[in-house]
């Protein structure tokens, strides 16, 4: 089974309420939401008032992936908005641990994203600390980069020492239908899903993702 999680950055935000109960009846897991500042990513996207706009129209669990400077002094911030995952960038935020031990405290579901330039043993101290792992296979920041083939490499290494751990290890960035199929018989458990699958193409959501759930 796979953890479907549409990127609500790439959705039609002119209907997000339309958008957000069509996903969820279409069988999304997990809503995705890419948090930006400006600082640490060259943009900005969804922010506080945007996770509460789905969280008012769904019961589904919600992410935000915080690619913003210093999260632990914001992650109360998102935690109150909705969110049920919080996923921070390591190289943003001087105590990692830290912050993934507060958001466990609240009750909330701790998680990394580790983005390309950093290995599986630069994030190897903080692995005990997470419920989830999101490898990013592009550079943060944009929608519609392509998947970077190197990046396979440290997802094999994070699948085998996934249960030792016990997190769920998703990817975010370039995950085609090619992508999802090959990573997910190596054990990947869940994908973002933004332009490369789900976003501005001629099927409905439902077609899409039940054919994602079936390969
Ligand atoms: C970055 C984003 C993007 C994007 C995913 O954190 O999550 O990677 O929306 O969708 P693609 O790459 O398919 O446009
Ligand atoms: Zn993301």
């Amino acid at each position: 089974m796979k953890l479907l999680c549409p990127s609500i950055m790439c959705a039609n935000l002119d209907h997000i309420k339309d958008e957000i109960e069509l996903l969820d009846q279409a069988g999304a897991d997990i809503f995705h939401l890419d948090i930006m500042d400006g600082n640490f990513v060259p943009n900005i996207t969804l922010g506080l008032s945007d996770v509460r706009a789905v969280r008012r129209n769904t019961k589904k669990m919600i992410d935000v992936h915080l690619m913003i400077e210093n999260p632990m002094n914001k992650v109360q911030w998102f935690i109150d908005a909705g969110a049920d995952i919080i996923y921070i960038h390591p190289e943003s935020e001087r105590f990692v641990i830290k912050t993934l031990q507060y958001i466990k405290e609240q009750g909330k579901h701790p998680g990394i994203a580790i983005s390309p330039d950093w290995s599986m043993e630069m994030c190897s101290e903080l692995l005990p600390f997470c419920d989830y792992v999101l490898v990013m296979t592009v550079n943060p920041g944009f929608a519609g980069q392509k998947y970077i083939d190197t990046m396979t490499l440290k997802v094999k290494k994070l699948v085998e020492v996934k249960d030792h751990y016990g997190y769920r290890l998703l990817i975010d960035g370039g995950c085609s239908l090619e992508v999802i199929q090959s990573l997910s018989k190596i054990g990947v458990d869940g994908f973002v899903l933004g332009t490369s699958v789900l976003f501005n193409k001629d099927e409905d959501y439902r077609t899409i993702l039940n054919r994602l759930k079936e390969d």
